[in-house]
């Protein structure tokens, strides 16, 4: 499974990044597991102002910084998209981006690490709506981290307090990215047909 870890947030001092640590750590110790992180403030991208739909227009033109997007996001297998809670909804940068996409997702899987108050759960019910609208299969395990920002240190590793509790983050982050690999692998053989 080629996988990549998508960061939802761009500012100054987001807690995202040490989420998708946490996630890439987890993805890079299973079997048969490639990743990538994509971090979207590597890919400023102006507000989408297309002139039509991009998955109804045959004469798109593309501008560089949305095909470096669009290129980063195509050739993977499956996708964890780390988001908080803006306002209970994801930040407008992840939504600006998922908008210019087409095919990209299309017939692959993806699932969503949120955190905020409440774990990020009203961003990730809004995200996993936007994902399938998108084309990807939104598979039925996420993961609502609440108190993420305490719960992990800066590089991404679970307090040892957390770590030790067997229904705790690691085995809710455990059943994401198995699901995701069964979905993955169950999508690439039938893509591959
Ligand atoms: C504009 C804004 C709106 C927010 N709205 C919510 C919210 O509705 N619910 C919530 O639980 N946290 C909310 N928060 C707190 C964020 O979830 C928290 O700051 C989180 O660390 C943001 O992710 P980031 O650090 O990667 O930007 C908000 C934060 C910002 C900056």
């Amino acid at each position: 499974m080629k996988l990549a870890v998508i960061v939802g947030t761009v500012r100054a001092n987001r807690q995202s990044l040490k989420e998708a640590q946490w996630v890439l750590k987890a993805a890079n110790a299973m079997d048969g597991v490639e990743t990538t992180l994509i971090d979207l403030a590597d890919y400023p991208l102006p507000f989408f102002s297309e002139p039509i739909s991009p998955r109804n227009n045959p004469e798109r033109k593309i501008e560089p910084a949305v095909q470096k997007w669009l290129d980063a996001i195509s050739g993977h297998d499956a996708y964890v998209f780390i988001t908080p809670e803006y306002n209970h909804s994801i930040p407008g940068v992840l939504k600006n981006a998922i908008d210019y996409l087409t095919t990209e997702l299309a017939r692959k899987p993806s699932t969503v690490v949120s955190h905020g108050t409440v774990g990020g759960a009203r961003a990730t019910m809004h995200l996993k709506e936007i994902l399938s609208e998108s084309r990807s299969v939104v598979i039925p395990y996420q993961v609502a981290f609440i108190g993420m920002s305490e719960g992990l240190d800066d590089e991404g590793n679970l307090k040892p307090e957390l770590a030790a509790n067997p229904y705790g983050p690691n085995a809710a982050l455990k059943t994401a990215l198995d699901e995701l690999k069964w979905y993955s692998d169950a999508l690439a053989a039938a893509r591959n047909k």
